[in-house]
Parts: C-alpha cells; sequence; structure tokens
C-alpha cells in the first residue's frame, strides 16, 4: 500500500478525499484503519479505500502513514506500530504539540517523521498544510510527502519552532473565521436578510478577501484603505470594531491555541 491512515475520521477522510480526487494516488493504493467500524464503513463505500481495524496491518503494509488519531492517542498508537514498521517507512503526523523530539523518543529508533499540520477546509481542497521533517527524512522522500499534502490544498516545509503559529493561525482559524461568517450573517438578519442569502454574501465576502490579499500580493492594510472612503460607511464600521478591541481579540484567541499546543 502506498498510503495508510491510523484513525479514520474527518481529517483522514479529508486528506484521502483530496488525494485521490487529484490523482496523486488510486483509491486501492490507500488503507485505513480506525477503532470504530462504522467510521470505516463510511469511509469504504464513499471513498472506496481498504480498510482495516488492525493498526497493525496498516503499519506492516504502507510506505507513508498518517497517525490521524487525536494528540491523546498518539502515545498507544506509536506503541502499537513502532516495532512494525520497516526502516523506509515515513510516519507523518498531524497533531498538535506533538514535538519531532517526543515521537522520535517514543518510536524508539530513527524513524522517518514529518511533522504536518492541516486544517479542514483540506475538505473541499482548500487546506492549508505546514510540514516539517526530521533528519532521516530525504529530500525526494519530503517532495513526496508534499506532493501528497498538495492534493487536499497548498503545504509549505516550515522550521519546527513554527508550529505552534501555525495551529493559531491555520489549524484552528478555520473555527475563528466560521464564528466571523456567523455574526456577519446574523447582522445582515437584523437588517432583513433571509438567513441562506446572509451565510452565502457574508461567506463570499470572506472567500474574495482571503483570494484579494492571496492573489494581489497587497498588504492587508492597503486592501482595507481601499473599501473605506472619507466618511463613508465602512471606516465606521472599521471605528466599531477597534473601539471594541477586535484586533487584540483575535490575537488573544490565536495565541491561546498557540499556547494550549504546549500543553499537550
Ligand atoms: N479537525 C481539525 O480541524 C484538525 C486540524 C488539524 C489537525 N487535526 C488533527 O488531526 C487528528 C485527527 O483529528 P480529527 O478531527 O480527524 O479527529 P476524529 O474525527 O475524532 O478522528 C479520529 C479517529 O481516530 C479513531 N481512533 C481513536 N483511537 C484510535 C486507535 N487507537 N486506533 C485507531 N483509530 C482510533 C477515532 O475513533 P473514535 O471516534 O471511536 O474514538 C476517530 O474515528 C488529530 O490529531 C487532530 O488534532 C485536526
Amino acid at each position: 500500500m502506498k498510503l495508510g491512515f491510523i484513525g479514520c475520521g474527518n481529517m483522514a477522510k479529508a486528506m484521502m478525499g483530496g488525494i485521490i480526487n487529484s490523482n496523486i494516488l488510486a483509491a486501492n493504493e490507500i488503507i485505513a484503519s480506525d477503532a470504530y467500524q462504522p467510521s470505516l464503513d463510511k469511509a469504504s463505500k464513499e471513498l472506496g479505500i481498504n480498510v482495516t481495524t488492525d493498526n497493525k496491518e496498516v503499519a506492516k503494509n504502507s510506505e507513508v502513514i498518517v497517525l490521524s488519531v487525536k494528540p491523546q492517542f498518539y502515545a498507544v498508537v506509536i506503541e502499537e506500530i513502532k516495532d512494525i514498521i520497516s526502516d523506509s517507512t515515513i510516519i507523518v503526523t498531524i497533531a498538535p504539540g506533538q514535538t519531532l523530539a517526543r515521537l522520535h523518543e517514543q518510536f524508539g529508533r530513527d524513524a522517518k517523521i514529518v511533522r504536518c499540520m492541516p486544517n479542514t477546509p483540506a475538505m473541499v481542497c482548500e487546506g492549508m498544510t505546514a510540514a516539517c521533517p526530521n533528519e532521516f527524512v530525504t529530500k525526494d522522500e519530503m517532495d513526496y510527502v508534499s506532493k501528497l499534502l498538495s492534493g487536499f490544498g497548498k503545504s509549505e516545509v516550515v522550521k519546527e519552532y513554527m508550529m505552534d503559529a501555525v495551529v493559531a493561525v491555520s489549524g484552528s482559524s478555520p473555527a475563528y473565521v466560521y464564528i466571523f461568517i456567523e455574526a456577519l450573517a446574523d447582522a445582515a438578519v437584523v437588517e432583513g436578510m433571509p438567513r441562506d442569502a446572509a451565510y452565502k454574501f457574508a461567506a463570499q465576502a470572506v472567500y474574495g478577501s482571503a483570494k484579494m490579499v492571496l492573489e494581489t500580493g497587497m498588504h492587508p492594510g492597503a486592501l482595507k484603505d481601499m473599501v473605506c472612503s472619507p466618511a463613508g460607511t465602512t471606516i465606521e464600521a472599521v471605528r466599531s470594531l477597534e473601539a471594541s478591541g477586535f484586533r487584540s481579540s483575535v490575537m488573544e484567541a490565536a495565541k491561546a491555541a498557540a499556547d494550549k499546543c504546549k500543553q499537550l
């Protein structure tokens, strides 16, 4: 098997779906294990992948293994597979707070590990994933992992010290953005817009704004200034956001996510 997933939940399914839809791997080259049979049945039916309830089967038969369980289950899964993987197996981790040093210690051998942090927009192939290989991963192997990651969005190789910042800015941030979209839509509903239309207007405004930042390369502040005409409506909204500490609130939230990584 080219690729295996241990844990077949939301992130695993998003990653597998993207990799298959991008024709990077065929469904029959992927295997997933999970503790919960209904998750496997669903993944097998929807994606056509191979499934098993035996994590060791995935460990034995996969060239690349993604550990897609929650961080608190990492230790037990690593204990289960550490003596089964081959020297050439590449382990991809996606859990916050699991450092390369800690993973190396848990494996108790010079395993090839790429520490990654994806996000849920991977479900629509618009994910943002950071990746950091340990010293045992060759350049060609890292290029191959990057190719897999590109199946469900964009990816960047980063230094490990940036990983907690990645959780704050992209791993967790879809949740903050959804709250922002919901609040914008609520405001439109207050003004009389039907709710379905409100979500569409709010989400498209966020999507388009993000695209402007990415595609123009302009500073977000300059793009903000372009919307704020003198004595206009937008600058009044900006004034209100500043008065209620919007920027500080976002920064504190992101810092809380980064701080939590250090406790995991
Ligand atoms: N969701 C996100 O936004 C996001 C973003 C970036 C990174 N991540 C990381 O991605 C990882 C997976 O997250 P997720 O949201 O996909 O979680 P999830 O939906 O809960 O999926 C994890 C799956 O692993 C299964 N599992 C638990 N223990 C297992 C074991 N010992 N062996 C095999 N399978 C086991 C769970 O089964 P049960 O349900 O029966 O326990 C569940 O189906 C986490 O480490 C998370 O921190 C998530």
